[in-house]
């Protein structure tokens, strides 16, 4: 009884905190989708030369994801019911593009972390501004996770993403469905 007490007091509880709620929801749907992006580069593209860059970019979208799955667990957050449609989108986008090329996959990477990069500076300065002084620990692993995407991002770049067939209207696209997808996540 006491346990359970303190340890509801250690963590705030997401039911109680609908921004808290609405940004562990969302970062988790959206590092689901950028794990299950660089899954379907791999699979298409695992054993040619930009295999390895995307293997390690992966294990840090792994690292992201189980972060998050950690945290909704301690806040009791609500997952988003829309889960196994993300798995299928994000393995769909990322092996589709790599069909079209190396260039292509790096030009996916480029849109979908760039948009990754804006949401959460978006999220640490909303929760900043929202609840000046708190959530420190949040924020220290959010502005980390940021970095490592904006990391993410100069790899597509260094990988000549925009050297991709149609590199505007290809990163415009994947960047309308990032944008539809954060939306939704942070909503269902
Ligand atoms: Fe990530
Ligand atoms: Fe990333």
């Amino acid at each position: 009884m006491l346990i359970q007490r303190l340890s509801r007091a250690v963590h705030t509880s997401a039911r109680n905190n609908p921004l808290l709620d609405r940004v562990l929801r969302v970062d988790h749907a959206g590092e689901v989708g950028a794990d299950m992006i660089y899954a379907g580069q791999l699979a298409v593209l695992g054993r040619t030369s930009v295999g390895p860059v995307i293997q390690e970019m992966r294990e840090q979208e792994v690292h992201h994801r189980e972060t998050f799955e950690r945290l909704i667990r301690e806040h009791r957050a609500r997952p988003t019911a829309l889960l196994p449609f993300w798995n299928v989108a994000g393995f769909v986008l990322g092996a589709g593009t790599a069909l079209l090329g190396p260039e292509a996959a790096m030009a996916c990477t480029v849109a979908v972390e760039e948009t990754i990069g804006n949401h959460y500076n978006n999220q640490i300065r909303d929760i900043m501004e929202k609840y000046p002084g708190q959530f420190k620990d949040l924020l220290m692993t959010l502005k980390k996770f940021r970095d490592e995407e904006l990391e993410h991002l100069d790899t597509g770049l260094k990988h000549d993403a925009e050297l991709a067939p149609a590199y505007k209207t290809l990163k415009n696209f994947v960047q309308v469905g990032c944008k539809a997808a954060i939306w939704i996540s942070e909503r269902v």
